[in-house]
């Protein structure tokens, strides 16, 4: 297959992740005889460095060009906590999800056997958890109006949602549900807030089109908990973007590790792929950013497009990493913990020729990789 693919590495260990992912979607490409170009594009603080603005014309019009952008992460502490800042690096990532009209975010936790013990909450409370979030991405109080009044001591985000936007993002949700263990749960605020009774009202409506899934609704506040004291309870999550944004780095404690965590992001004609987590600018330029979590957005990206025995490599390879200790320093607090580099090289030659990792792990550490 061929596939033009945009690689927006952006800002922190942006960059130093999305090379490992890149590294493995070449092994993948030679592996199965599939022809991928890479084409990059600048975004958030280093776009801002460069041209003046969070999301350049050239990227955008690069993003629409292409079959499927691999984006690494956004945000720079030179840009933050000043309140008069007048452009953000994140209005890129949020520039360019409204342009694409990239309006779900699915985001995917899998706790990985050999990894469970690291995680904070207790083992008998998260084996076998398994759920995926629906996150509303184009709408609500990220895109509503923003207001600060001029003496500076009166703000609000108007937070508003269509039907339009809710049915989209949940006949998505419903479909996944259909697939899996056949039940979803909203998560609202439907005791307070009026898009909250509207996102109730339509899902309700929506669930008639579903009869083989369950539905049950939770508050925002209530379900935060629920994540945490029983997460086996969950299969499908569909929640507004706000609320999906906070749930879904909550979830990430589950797994052990933000830096496991994948994401793909669909439009009606884009398709993103990014790791959930953010730019870790404290550890930009130290080879230790877990490149897990974008090497897995990278198996999604493959998903999409039915290519599932790549995917499906993939994973094995960063499986057999967790397994073997190959990992960075967030899951591996030992003293042999492994670069950011040498997890990608690990998992591409295990792809390549797993039947020698053995022998090729020795070069690896030798510094021979043969496809680096
Ligand atoms: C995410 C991030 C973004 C968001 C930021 C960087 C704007 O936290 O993708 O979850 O809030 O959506
Ligand atoms: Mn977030």
């Amino acid at each position: 297959m061929k596939l033009k693919i945009a690689v927006l590495s952006g800002d922190g260990v942006g960059p130093e992740v999305c090379d490992q992912a890149v590294k493995v979607l070449k092994a993948i490409e030679l592996k199965f005889k599939h022809q991928f170009t890479f084409h990059e594009g600048l975004v958030g603080g280093v776009a801002i460095d460069k041209k003046g603005t969070p999301l350049p014309e050239e990227t955008l019009t690069l993003c629409h060009e292409s079959d499927a952008i691999l984006f690494g992460a956004i945000g720079d502490p030179k840009y933050e906590n000043s309140a008069d800042t007048e452009i953000r690096p994140e209005e890129g990532l949020l520039k360019l999800r409204k342009d694409l009209g990239l309006y779900a975010n699915i985001r995917p936790l899998k706790v990985y056997g050999p990894l469970i013990h690291k995680s904070p909450v207790k083992e008998k409370v998260i084996k076998n958890t398994d759920f995926i979030i629906f996150r509303e991405l184009t709408g609500g109080i990220y895109y509503g109006e923003k207001k600060l009044s001029s003496d500076g001591h009166k703000a609000s985000d108007e937070c508003v949602y269509t039907t339009e936007e809710v049915d989209r993002v949940a006949h998505l949700a419903f479909k996944s549900a259909k697939s899996r263990r056949k039940k979803l749960t909203l998560i609202d605020k439907a005791n307070v807030l009026e898009t909250s009774r509207l996102w109730r009202k339509r899902v309700k409506e929506l669930a008639k089109e579903y009869p083989e899934v369950t539905v049950d609704y939770l508050y925002v506040d209530n379900a935060a908990m629920k994540i945490i004291l029983n997460p086996r309870a969950f299969d499908v999550i569909l929640t507004e973007n706000l609320f999906g944004d906070i749930l879904s780095d909550e979830a990430s404690v589950i797994s052990g590790s933000i830096g496991l965590l994948a994401s793909t992001s669909i439009g009606d004609k884009s398709v993103l792929f990014e790791p959930i987590h953010g730019s870790f600018p404290e550890k930009k330029g130290k080879n230790i950013a877990n490149p897990l979590a974008t090497i897995l957005s990278a198996a999604l990206l493959l998903e999409h497009f039915k290519l599932y025995e790549e995917a499906d490599a993939i994973k094995s390879a960063v499986e057999k990493s967790i397994e073997l200790n190959i990992t960075t320093p967030d899951i591996n607090a030992t003293k042999k913990y492994a670069h950011t580099s040498t997890v990608g090289e690990f998992v591409s030659e295990y792809i390549i020729d797993k039947k020698n990792i053995l022998y090729k792990m020795e070069n690896i550490s030798l510094g021979q990789s043969t496809i680096i």
